[in-house]
């Protein structure tokens, strides 16, 4: 029987309450279909660093390593000054195991409401591809004369030929492997002359390799446009690091919420993260009323990853089962059904 090494970091506010359910429904998922999940959690997160001062030990990255995926609920803590866990934890787990594609299916399944009048499921429907270890969150830059009248602040968008180049040809061999037909590549390159030229170029060099597939292109603000207006116009996205995190929280939304958007953290040749998209929401943490769904569906790309697609697509199936036939009639905090609640359905629905 496989067994695979998880790395767990609930994390901060409704990190560890989501987290729990989505690990449940993996468990149950593994058990049927075969193979075995070893847990190993870490408490890293606010709670953490307000104790101690550290926010990942110096050897974080070697001790993860050892692991076949990481699972992690939420990083976001309302007494630590913004910026801080996200650099700290979450951009250097990213950064520091080249987990250089963010995944983020937007997906509109049967039962949900989506605020797109006359959309419905077929319409909405793809997948964005989103550079992760670049572009404005690389960190460069600095301040001059702060705090004065004549201060500076200078942040640099960073593109490499070998980042867009491995952002791009995942984003092709995406749609083909998964029988999806076009690939729209997402920039700001009528004023991003520089970096997103780069994008541009390569873009339709890979793309010349993919006769097959359809290509295609619009500049971010129209895509923001199109999101809403033509949502079936998309199939695969691929943008930058910066663009990417903008177009998928409006992504979420037209899915139905953040209670339901997934995303992984890919490194497609070593050690990647799942993680939902949302936040920490303090507010709700500690209360059982999260709507695990976004982290549950984020343990099935887990899964899929893994090499189990079965339990990956019977998590997926568990899920739209359980929206469809009306079992969870609200996506957001504090529906009918508590976090435990869900995740107990969901665990059964995959047992089934
Ligand atoms: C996301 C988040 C992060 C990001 C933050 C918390 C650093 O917004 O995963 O989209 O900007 O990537
Ligand atoms: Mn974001």
């Amino acid at each position: 029987m496989a067994t695979y090494k998880i790395a767990v970091i609930p994390g901060d506010g409704i990190g560890p309450e989501v987290a729990a359910e989505a690990i449940k429904v993996a468990q149950a998922a593994a058990k049927k279909y075969g193979c075995k999940l070893e847990l190993t959690y870490f408490n890293w997160g606010g709670d953490h660093y307000l104790a101690t001062g550290e926010l990942l030990p110096e050897d974080a990255l070697d001790q993860l390593k050892k692991f076949d995926a990481m699972y992690l609920g939420a990083i976001g803590h309302p007494k630590v000054k913004t910026g801080v866990l996200e650099k700290g934890i979450l951009l250097n787990l990213r950064f520091g195991l080249d987990q250089y594609i963010n995944l983020r299916p937007v997906k509109l399944y049967p039962g949900v409401w989506t605020p797109l009048k006359d959309k419905g499921p077929k319409d909405i429907d793809f997948v964005v591809v989103r550079e992760n270890t670049e572009s404005l969150y690389v960190g460069i830059g600095g301040f001059f004369k702060k705090g004065t009248p004549d201060e500076v602040a200078i942040q640099e968008m960073v593109a490499t030929r070998k980042g867009v180049e491995r952002a791009v040809r995942y984003a092709f061999e995406f749609c083909r492997k998964n029988g999806r037909k076009k690939v729209t590549l997402c920039d700001k390159s009528n004023v991003l002359t520089y970096a997103h030229d780069l994008w541009q170029r390569v873009f339709w060099e890979v793309g010349e390799e993919y006769p097959a597939l359809e290509k295609d292109h619009a500049h971010v603000d129209a895509i923001t446009m199109w999101m809403v207006k033509n949502p079936e116009w998309f199939d695969v996205i691929v943008t930058d690091n910066m663009l990417g995190d903008i177009i998928t929280d409006l992504g979420a939304m037209i899915q139905g919420g953040m209670g339901i958007a997934a995303g992984a953290n890919l490194n497609p040749e070593g050690l990647s993260m799942f993680e939902p998209i949302h936040g920490s929401a303090p507010k709700y943490a500690g209360l059982n009323k999260a709507n695990p769904l976004a982290a549950i569906a984020s343990a099935g790309l887990m899964m899929e990853n893994l090499g189990e697609k079965k339990a990956g697509d019977a998590i997926e199936q568990a899920i739209i089962k359980a929206l469809g036939e009306g079992h969870i009639k609200t996506l957001s905090a504090g529906g009918e059904k508590s976090t435990s609640e869900i995740g107990d359905l969901i665990s059964e629905f995959v047992s089934e």
